[in-house]
């Protein structure tokens, strides 16, 4: 199975801190559209759009039919914390729902499940996943643990650096953690965006992967105080490979140019 990761869009009307979130992301599509439309599924993880507003998802829309994405690749969405869940739900009325109205759902494949959450809460940047949304998580969990399951989330679940660092992460992390310790046999790996940069890891025995933003890359915070970095670096998605016995994260710089394929002689 192929799965392709993207995050963070950030589609706005205007150009925001002297990048095109638009040119980029049809850039990117365009380039999944070149080269893996063989994928089996395509994710964004939130941060959809930069402000949350109306025109931004109509925007966003637009660009997902101009470039005519096969249609099993049309993406699954989450919210991040740049989204705004009303005009989300508005744009997209045909996306699944939990009970108490988060954009919160899971999928089957074959054997694998791909459970999709939101830690959206207005008027901050930390990822949220309240009591409610726990709930969900751990019924979802309960009702499909014999599948190996992946999850999807804009938040990242753990500090990526030194917790003090951690100003913007899923505030809700020993709740979290206790929900993965129960469900760690079933639970495969945990995909996230936001923080904008490349990472990989392991967490509890649950291995880990995020792309940096398809709009503006930031550089890791390897400080013990809460700081963001841009740099002249590429944005990236990722492609991930699963098999019975592997899973692996390549990064597509999807800016690259001058590419070359060695051919036989
Ligand atoms: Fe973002
Ligand atoms: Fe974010």
């Amino acid at each position: 199975m192929k799965i392709l990761h993207l995050s963070d869009p950030h589609i706005n009307s205007d150009i925001l801190y002297k990048i095109d979130a638009q040119t980029r992301f049809k850039l990117a599509l365009k380039h999944i559209v070149n080269n893996h439309s063989d994928a089996d599924i395509l994710i964004i993880t939130g941060d959809l759009t930069h402000y949350g507003n109306d025109e931004s998802y109509k925007m966003f829309i637009k660009i997902l039919e101009e470039l005519e994405l096969p249609d099993h690749l049309y993406p699954k969405l989450i919210l991040g914390n740049h989204d705004n869940r009303e005009n989300f739900k508005k744009n997209f009325p045909d996306i699944k729902t939990d009970q108490n109205g988060f954009v919160q759902y899971y999928e089957n494949f074959g054997n694998k499940t791909f459970i999709f959450l939101d830690t959206n809460l207005a008027g901050t940047d930390e990822g949220h996943l309240c009591a409610q949304r726990q709930e969900w998580l751990i019924n979802a969990l309960k009702k499909e643990q014999q599948n190996k399951i992946y999850l999807f989330m804009h938040h990242n679940p753990l500090a990526l650096g030194q917790i003090s660092s951690d100003a913007i992460g899923l505030i809700q992390k020993d709740e979290f953690k206790k929900i993965l310790l129960q469900f760690q046999n079933s639970i495969q790996h945990i995909f996230f965006g936001h923080q904008h940069i490349t990472s990989s890891g392991k967490y509890l025995d649950i291995t880990f992967s995020s792309p940096r933003s398809t709009w503006q890359p930031l550089i890791p915070n390897f400080a013990d105080r809460y700081r963001l970095g841009t740099a002249n670096t590429d944005p990236n998605y990722n492609v991930v490979l699963l098999s019975d016995d592997s899973l692996i994260v390549h990064s597509e710089d999807f800016l690259k140019t001058e590419v070359n394929w060695f051919t036989e002689e």
